[in-house]
Order: structure tokens, then sequence, then C-alpha cells
């Protein structure tokens, strides 16, 4: 870990809070907010719901690690909020953890099926039985997630609101807050 890292990453499942999260921290500590799916839309010119669709998994999974590294290469402060798959690939996971101070935001498939059964916009989930996919992709990654993390926040029951005060109140206990006042 890079003590004086100033990137605050966010980890976590789809529906975990990584954006909402991420954009609210990021104006509470005047920084800029980047997630990576968004810079992958813009470079892109479409949704990944769209570019999965046309040119599949592992091609979304190489433009999301150079977008990762390159996110992470700039040492500039900023809040990084990574999609939920971000973790299954190694380079990924270390380039994170070396270059960020990176948070989980841990949340049950229950919960998180309760925030996204109606999400259209999200390629994984469009199955028949997304609470199923949500309880696999939590077996899968759970321990994924925790290796890369030097913090694992747990959502459980917190509001969005609350979330964000617990990642803050964290970040800025632990000194790697841009600035300690809101
Ligand atoms: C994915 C999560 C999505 C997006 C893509 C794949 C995943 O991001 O990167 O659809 O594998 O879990 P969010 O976690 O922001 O939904």
């Amino acid at each position: 870990m890079e003590s004086n890292s100033k990137v605050v990453a966010l980890i976590g499942l789809p529906g975990s809070g990584k954006s909402t999260v991420g954009r609210q921290l990021a104006k509470r500590w005047g920084i800029p907010f980047l997630d990576s799916d968004h810079v992958i839309e813009q470079r892109t010119g479409g949704a990944v719901r769209d570019f999965f669709a046309l040119y599949g998994e592992e091609a979304f999974r190489d433009l999301e690690q150079t977008v990762i590294a390159e996110l992470c290469a700039d040492p500039a402060p900023k809040i990084v909020a990574t999609g939920g798959g971000a973790v299954l690939r190694e380079a990924n996971r270390q380039v994170l953890h070396q270059h960020g101070q990176v948070f989980y935001l841990k949340a049950s498939p229950e919960e998180l099926y309760q925030r996204l059964r109606h999400d259209k916009t999200r390629p994984l989930l469009q199955v028949a039985d997304p609470a199923q996919r949500l309880r696999e992709l939590f077996a899968a990654r759970d321990a994924l997630y925790a290796q890369t993390a030097h913090y694992v926040i747990d959502s459980a029951r917190l509001t969005s609101h609350q979330l964000l005060h617990r990642v803050a109140m964290q970040a800025e206990m632990a000194g790697i807050a841009p600035r300690t006042t809101s």
C-alpha cells in the first residue's frame, strides 16, 4: 500500500452504492469523481450493456483493465468507482490495492436484489432469476473484494446517506481524506 496515495477506490457488487457514495464523497472532499464504467462509455460512445452485447464480456474486461490502470497511474487525488467485476482480474486487484485506498462496500445479495430488481442497465442481471445471479456473484467475488480492500464497510440496513457517513468517517479517521472537514 502506498501510504500517501490519494486515490480512493470503491469496490463491490452492482447496487452496493459505489457511484452514489463516490459522487457524494468527491463533493464532500472537493476532488474529482471518476466511474470506470462511465469512462468506458465515453470511450466507446455507447452503453456498457450494448458493448457487452456486441463484443462480449472479455472485450469489456480488457477495456476495463486499461481504464483502471490509467485511473490508478495518475496519483492526483480522486475518487474512483469501479464496475462490480473489476476484481475478477488479478491485475486490477493489484493495481487498485497498490495505488489506491480501497473500500469494499459490502451488501448481501438479498439487499442488492431489493435495490436492483427493476434495473435494465446491468447486462449480467438480465436473466430469468437475477436474485440467484446476485447470490452467485456474491459467492464468487466476496473474497476477491475483501482481499483487494483496505477497508470493508458493511452497508447492511444503511441508507445511502449513512453509508456515505461511514465511509467518510473511516477515511477521515485513517487520515486518507484530502480534507477532514465537510
Ligand atoms: C459488472 C458491473 C457493472 C458493469 C458491468 C459488469 C459486473 O458495474 O461494470 O455491467 O461484472 O458486476 P456496476 O457494478 O457499477 O453495476
